[in-house]
This record gives C-alpha cells, sequence and structure tokens, in this order.
C-alpha cells in the first residue's frame, strides 16, 4: 500500500500541482478541475500502486461506485491510467458545496484487493452571476427620505469560493447609490440607498441597471434592470383654478341654473388626488339658495334669486382630496338687477274733501312713488289723466305734489277720480297706478235762481181769503243748507196798507196766498216782490216781481144816473109837441162799476104810458120818437126803463122817466105827482146839482146849436141838437179806437160817463182832471 503512496506522487509531479498523493493506507486521491475532456488522463493508477501495468488487467482491476449511476472515470487496462470518461460539471455534481468529490474502490482480484481512489473535483469559473429575474419591481413611496435603504435581491453564482458573486455595481442615476452588504451566511446582497427624494410628480418611474460580479478570473458578470415605482404621497393640496370666482348672477335665475363651476386640481394620484369640493363657509341665506356639487364642483340655484332681498353672496368653497388635504376658494356672486317690482304709489296726505273755491295752483295732496329695483329700473315717472282740473308737481325725490290747474266747481262736478300711474323706465318698463277719489266740497257761491224773470198772478175779486193765487220757485245748485230756498216778501204797500195785509207767501214752497178778499173796483193791480234766500251763511239772495192781476166780476149793478132816482120831483123832460118821429127827446144814462162785460149796459123801455110812442136805443140809451108827436097824444108820458148790464148773472135796475109834452115850461110843476113814485138813493144835493149842471150843460149846448141852425133857418134841428151829444154814447169798452190807438172825442167823452161807482160821482164833477184819470183805467180794463 505503501508504494501506491508512491506512485501518486510521482504522478502528481507529471501532471497537475493539484494532484495530490496520500499515503494512506491504500487510498489514492486525485484532484482534477471540473470540466476535463473526455480521455484526460487523471493519473495512473498501476504507477501509483506499485504495480505493473499488466498486472491491471491480469488481475481484472475495475472500479466501483456505490449507488451511482454515473462513473465520469474510467481505467484504462493497458496503460493503468484513469481518465474522464465523461465531463464533468462541478456545479451539478456538487451544487453549491464547496467540497466535491468522485469516490471509487478500484477492485483487484487474485488477490483480491480493494483500494480507495478519491478523485477531487475543483471548480472553475464557468458560471455568470445571476439575477432571480432580469427585471426587478421596486415601489418606492415619494415620501421616502433620504438615506433610507431598500435591499436588493441579491445574485446567485453557481460557482463557489471566488468564482461567487463578490461584488455589485450600479448604473450611475440621479437619486440612489448602492451600498454592497454581507450576508450573516457570507453572501453579498446590494441596498439601493436614496440620495435624492424622488417626487411622483416629477417621475413616475426610475430604472437603474444593477450588475453582479463575481471573483473569477476572468471576472463574469450579471445584470438585472431595477423598475423603481414611485409611489404617490399626498403630497400635495388641490389647487383652484382661480384665487377668487366672480360672477354676476341675473335675479329670478331659474332653479338648477349653473352659476359657475369651480375646479381645483389635485397632482395626487388616485385618492389622493381626487377632489371633491364643499361650502366651508357660508351664510343661511346663502346656503338656502346655492348648492355645490360634490363632485362637479358645479353651483346652482336651488332658491329665488332676489336682487332686493341681497345683491351681493360671499362664501368660501373648499375643495378636499381623498387624504384630506383641503383648500379654499372665495366665490363671489352679485345680483344684478331685473326690472321685476312695478312701482308703488302711496298717498302721504290728501286734503278731502276740497273746497271748491280753492284758488288754481292749491296743494291738495302728495303722492309717493317708489320703486324697489336698482338704477334704471327705480327710475319712477309718474303722471295722472288729462282733462281733469290736476296735476302733478314733481317735487323733491319721488315726491308730487297734486295741485288744482283751474278753479273747482261743486255745482258742476262734485267729485273726480284721480288715476295716477307710475312707470319705471325699466325695460320692459312696469306700471302701476292707483285711484283716489277726490270730492269737492261745498261752498255758497250760487245765489237761488228764480224759475222765470217775472211772474203774474190773476186772481178774481172777491176772493176767499187764505186761497192760494201762484206759487215762485226758485233753484239753488248748492248743497244742504246752502241751497235750500226760503222765500218772503219784500215788505211794501199798496195805497198806503201793508202787503203783509194782502198776501203772503209760504218760506218753503213759495206759494202766495191771499190774505183778504180783493175787490176789482178798489184797485186792479199791484206788484210785490218776493225774495228767495238759501240758509248759507252768509246767505245769498235773489228777487223776483210778481204781478198781481185782480179780475172783475159781476158785483154791481148799473146806476142811473139821469134822470135822477125817484123822489126828485123836477126830473121831468120836456117834449115838444111838434117832435117829428125819430127825434131824440131824452136820454138814460148809467154807468156800472164793473168793466167789460159786466159793465156793458143795455136799455129797454118795460113799461110806457103809450107804447109804441117812444123807443130807446138799446145800447145808447136814447128815448127817440118813434112817431110824430100828435095833438091827441097824452100830454104825460111815463116810461119805465130797465137797465141791465151784460155779466154772468147780469144784474139790472129800473128807472122811471117822465116825459112832459108841452111847450110851455109854465105846465112843468104839475109833473110833482108823477114824480112822487121815484125813489133814489142818491142824495138830493147830489140829484139837484146834477140836474143843475146837466141842464145848464144841456141848455148852453143847446144855445150854441140853436145860433148855428138858425142862420140855416131850420127851426126843427134846435131840438137834435139839444141832444146831440148824447147820441154819441156808446158803452165805453166797445169805442172804436182809430189807427193810431188814440180814442175819438166822443169816446172821451162817454168813457168819462161811464165811470161809475160811488166815487165817479165826485170825479164827475171834478171835471176834466177825472176825465183823464177815468180814460186811463177804461183801457186798462179794456186790454
Ligand atoms: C269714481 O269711482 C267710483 C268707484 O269706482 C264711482 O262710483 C264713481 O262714480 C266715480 N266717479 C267719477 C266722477 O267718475
Ligand atoms: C256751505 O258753504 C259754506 C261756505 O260758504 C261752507 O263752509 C259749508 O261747509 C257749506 N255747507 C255744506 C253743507 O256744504
Ligand atoms: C232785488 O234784485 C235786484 C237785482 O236783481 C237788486 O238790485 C235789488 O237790490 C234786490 N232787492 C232786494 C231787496 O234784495
Amino acid at each position: 500500500m505503501e508504494h501506491n503512496g508512491f506512485s501518486f506522487s510521482i504522478l502528481c509531479g507529471t501532471l497537475f500541482s493539484l494532484l495530490e498523493l496520500h499515503a494512506s493506507l491504500g487510498d489514492i486521491t486525485y484532484s482534477i478541475p471540473e470540466e476535463m475532456k473526455r480521455g484526460s488522463v487523471i493519473g495512473n493508477i498501476a504507477t501509483d500502486l506499485g504495480l505493473g501495468a499488466d498486472s491491471l488487467s491480469a488481475r481484472e482491476a475495475r472500479l466501483d461506485v456505490d449507488g451511482r449511476s454515473r462513473l465520469y472515470c474510467e481505467i484504462n487496462a493497458n496503460s493503468g491510467d484513469l481518465v474522464v470518461a465523461e465531463t464533468i460539471d462541478r456545479e451539478e455534481l456538487c451544487g453549491p458545496r464547496v467540497a466535491c468529490a468522485l469516490k471509487y474502490e478500484l477492485v483487484l482480484e487474485n488477490p483480491l484487493e480493494l483500494h480507495r481512489i478519491i478523485v477531487q473535483i475543483q471548480d472553475i469559473n464557468d458560471n455568470s452571476p445571476r439575477f432571480p429575474s432580469e427585471h426587478l419591481q421596486l415601489e418606492i413611496s415619494e415620501s421616502a427620505v433620504k438615506g433610507q435603504r431598500f435591499p436588493l435581491n441579491e445574485a446567485h453564482d453557481a460557482d463557489v469560493g471566488i468564482n461567487a458573486v463578490q461584488s455589485y455595481t450600479l448604473e450611475r442615476n440621479d437619486h440612489f447609490v448602492l451600498a454592497v452588504n454581507t450576508n450573516k451566511d457570507g453572501g453579498k446582497y446590494g441596498e439601493l440607498v436614496l440620495e435624492k427624494e424622488l417626487d411622483r410628480e416629477q417621475q413616475q418611474e426610475v430604472t437603474l441597471l444593477l450588475s453582479a460580479v463575481d471573483g473569477g478570473t476572468p471576472r463574469r458578470s450579471g445584470t438585472a434592470i431595477i423598475h423603481v415605482t414611485v409611489l404617490d404621497a399626498n403630497d400635495n393640496i388641490p389647487v383652484f383654478s382661480q384665487t377668487a370666482y366672480k360672477v354676476s348672477l341675473p335675479e329670478n335665475s331659474p332653479l338648477d341654473t349653473v352659476v359657475v363651476t369651480v375646479s381645483a386640481t389635485d397632482a395626487d394620484e388616485g385618492q389622493n388626488g381626487e377632489v371633491i369640493y364643499d361650502f366651508s363657509g357660508i351664510s343661511d341665506k346663502a346656503a338656502r339658495l346655492f348648492s355645490i356639487e360634490r363632485e362637479t364642483g358645479k353651483i346652482k340655484v336651488i332658491g329665488p334669486i332676489d336682487f332686493e332681498v341681497e345683491a351681493y353672496y360671499e362664501m368660501r368653497v373648499q375643495a378636499q382630496d381623498g387624504a384630506g388635504l383641503v383648500s379654499n376658494t372665495k366665490v363671489i356672486f352679485e345680483i344684478t338687477d331685473i326690472n321685476d317690482n312695478a312701482p308703488a304709489i302711496f298717498l302721504k296726505s290728501m286734503k278731502i274733501p276740497i273746497l271748491e273755491n280753492v284758488l288754481p295752483g292749491t296743494e291738495v295732496g302728495i303722492i309717493n312713488v317708489m320703486d324697489k329695483d336698482s338704477e334704471g329700473n327705480r327710475q319712477v315717472h309718474c303722471s295722472i289723466q288729462q282733462n281733469v282740473p290736476f296735476k302733478l308737481n314733481p317735487s323733491i325725490q319721488n315726491y308730487y305734489s297734486l295741485v288744482t290747474t283751474s278753479e273747482l266747481d261743486r255745482e258742476i262736478i262734485s267729485d273726480y277720480n284721480i288715476t295716477i300711474t307710475a312707470t319705471d323706465e325699466g325695460s320692459p318698463p312696469l306700471s302701476s297706478s292707483k285711484t283716489i277719489h277726490l270730492s269737492v266740497s261745498d261752498v255758497n257761491d250760487n245765489p237761488p235762481v228764480f224759475e222765470e224773470q217775472s211772474y203774474s198772478a190773476y186772481v178774481t175779486e172777491n176772493n176767499k181769503p187764505g186761497s192760494s193765487m201762484c206759487s215762485v220757485t226758485a233753484r239753488d245748485p248748492d248743497w244742504r243748507q246752502n241751497g235750500t230756498v226760503v222765500y218772503s216778501l219784500l215788505p211794501s204797500e199798496v195805497n198806503g196798507v201793508p202787503m203783509s195785509s194782502f198776501l203772503s207767501i209760504n218760506g218753503d214752497t213759495g206759494v202766495i196766498h191771499a190774505v183778504r178778499a180783493f175787490d176789482y173796483e178798489q184797485f186792479r193791480s199791484f206788484k210785490v216782490h218776493v225774495v228767495a234766500r238759501d240758509n248759507g251763511s252768509p246767505p245769498l239772495s235773489s228777487n223776483v216781481t210778481v204781478s198781481v192781476f185782480i179780475t172783475d166780476e159781476n158785483d154791481n149793478s148799473p146806476q142811473i144816473l139821469y134822470p135822477a132816482p125817484a123822489g126828485n120831483s123836477l126830473m121831468t123832460e120836456m117834449v115838444p109837441k111838434a117832435a117829428l118821429a125819430g127825434s131824440l127827446v131824452s136820454k138814460v144814462i148809467a154807468v156800472d162799476a164793473d168793466s167789460g162785460q159786466n159793465a156793458w149796459l143795455s136799455y129797454q123801455i118795460v113799461k110806457s104810458t103809450d107804447p109804441g110812442l117812444f123807443t130807446i136805443g138799446l145800447h145808447s140809451g136814447e128815448i127817440r120818437a118813434q112817431r110824430d108827436i100828435t095833438e091827441s097824444d097824452s100830454m104825460k108820458q111815463n116810461l119805465v126803463i130797465s137797465v141791465k148790464d151784460n155779466g154772468q148773472p147780469s144784474l139790472s135796475t129800473t128807472c122811471d122817466v117822465y116825459l112832459l109834452v108841452s111847450d110851455n115850461l109854465a105846465e112843468v110843476p104839475e109833473l110833482k105827482d108823477i114824480s112822487h113814485e121815484e125813489s133814489s138813493k142818491l142824495t138830493s144835493y147830489l140829484i139837484i146839482a146834477l140836474v143843475s149842471v146837466s141842464t145848464f150843460f144841456l141848455t148852453f149846448i143847446i144855445l150854441i146849436l140853436a145860433v148855428k141852425f138858425c142862420r140855416r133857418t131850420k127851426p126843427r134841428m134846435l131840438f137834435d141838437g139839444a141832444v146831440a151829444i148824447p147820441s154819441a154814447y156808446f158803452p165805453p169798452n166797445y169805442a172804436d179806437v182809430d189807427g193810431t190807438g188814440t180814442l175819438r172825442s166822443s169816446y172821451n167823452y162817454d168813457a168819462y160817463l161811464t165811470t161809475g161807482s160811488r166815487t165817479s160821482d165826485f170825479k164827475f164833477v171834478v171835471g176834466v182832471m177825472a176825465r183823464f184819470r177815468v180814460k186811463s183805467e177804461s183801457v186798462f180794463a179794456n186790454s
């Protein structure tokens, strides 16, 4: 066994310095590098065992392995060499174990010998370092601080020892350096050390090239790419696009109008970059009007926007990212006015009612107009309708005064409805109106006015006292007592008697009453003034003339003036014995105090001594011979004459006429007998006066006529002439009036005769003066 050790040491020197000679009992150890080619000689076993080369084959030397299928080495029986039968890969054979050997047993027969043969396999650098993956994924938060370390996976090298991974290198970059550390088990690994902070927002991924190097000769290396993903840290706050949002919003904007959309961006990623919006500072009032959509930042209208309530809203809006970082902005809404308010009209003061006598330009009221809108929308113009005596005068600011423009007259228009219209300057303009009722109060400015300019009242004489004669009416358009009319008579006198004893007036109704019975024969008309007065203070009045006409009634019977009534013995007419037919013998003269028909007298012979001898003119009262008077006719002729007026009913009187057919006046005294029957109411002196005047008058006329007719030598005409004047007698009221309206001379005389009454007797005597008076009264009665 010893010489086996010797031979091995020889082999060693000849082959490889690596070969080792073990002088252990029967053991031969060889050392070879891995990856030797097939057939490479590891050593000569025969020699190392001290055997002849022949003996190996003779002794049927063979190699045994325990339990291994692959042999890797074999013995060349001829030369005794141990050769590589198959390429040996140490890494496959031994893996990471550093010591790697193949163990054999050499069996020799005849005699049986057993030797152990060990082949140690040396590593060569035939493998490069390798990373588990060529791409390393690394996630590093951007918030990582400088110096922070990030261990990297180890690279592996199948080789061992010095041929294993010895070091790492990192390609130059901005953020990381590499630190190489040794594990407790001696393995080396790299660590990324952050040298400059990452910013995801700048660079989301960093790519690094990592190399691992072993210690072999030559060195081998392996690389891997490190993908560093920069993880987001919530390091950015949301940023609004504007520091303040200022928006103008028209009032009355409909609900859901988007007023503005605020927007904030967050540079962060994911949740950190998700922004939600909300109001952070908002008044309660604004909160009822606006809402914000959390996700979109749209601010919408949710309530009625009224400029007149608030024209300016300011609120703060916050944007918050998922991690709770917040920023704020200011949002300002300026509400713009829309002309949505009509002007309002206020009556500040009103002087109602207005006195109707106020001067033009008097202020009767103050009006104020207001418009809640702004600027042009609150400029208001005010007006009232045309055709009223009022106008609006602009005063201070929005005040107007309502003044009269002309005089008012309550009696024409007593109230006015004034419509005030206010219009603003908006577009379209809005307007409103208000009607005020103005009443005009009364002033006593109208006197009562009679309906007629004058009144006439006709009353028949002998009226009943107290009967109403006529009525007057006056109107006063004033109000109440200012228009209440009271009637009264103006004090005056009629023939020296106070008016109040003739007439009275009902103060309320204006009806005029007769106080006493009137006598036409006393006076036929008079005038009275009626005053109408209102109850104002001071009162106003006016007056009117009422002419009262008394109409005649047939209340007087005719009165015989001639011949004188009975009792006067001398009332005898002389009739010449030679009187011819148709000659005037006498005349009855009668009067009637009444007038007109009531005084139209007619004469009739109702009884005569010798009917057929005399006739009487129906209206003239002239007694004429109807036939020639003869000697046989009675000397005394007696006629009863009836005088009747034409009234209804008519009144009559009778009288006696005594005629003496004689040429001798001496026979007259005999007439006393016949005159005995006469009766007269006239006083005796009156009769005497009448007869004497009448006789004197007649005689005078007869003398004149006699002188006149004597020249013509016509004696008969003397008698005709003696009664010439009475022959012209006609009732006065039926006397002809010539074209000029003057009465004929004969009428003048007749009228004189017809005036009658007890007082006329005097007029008769008084003569010419009385005649004129009678004349005018007659004309009056006639009209
Ligand atoms: C004023 O108006 C009132 C009520 O509408 C009406 O009764 C009255 O007749 C009017 N007056 C005038 C003068 O128009
Ligand atoms: C009557 O007129 C007077 C002024 O003349 C006035 O003061 C008064 O109020 C009027 N009366 C009525 C009832 O209108
Ligand atoms: C009657 O009226 C006239 C004018 O109409 C006036 O002049 C006169 O004074 C009045 N008389 C009385 C008593 O009122």
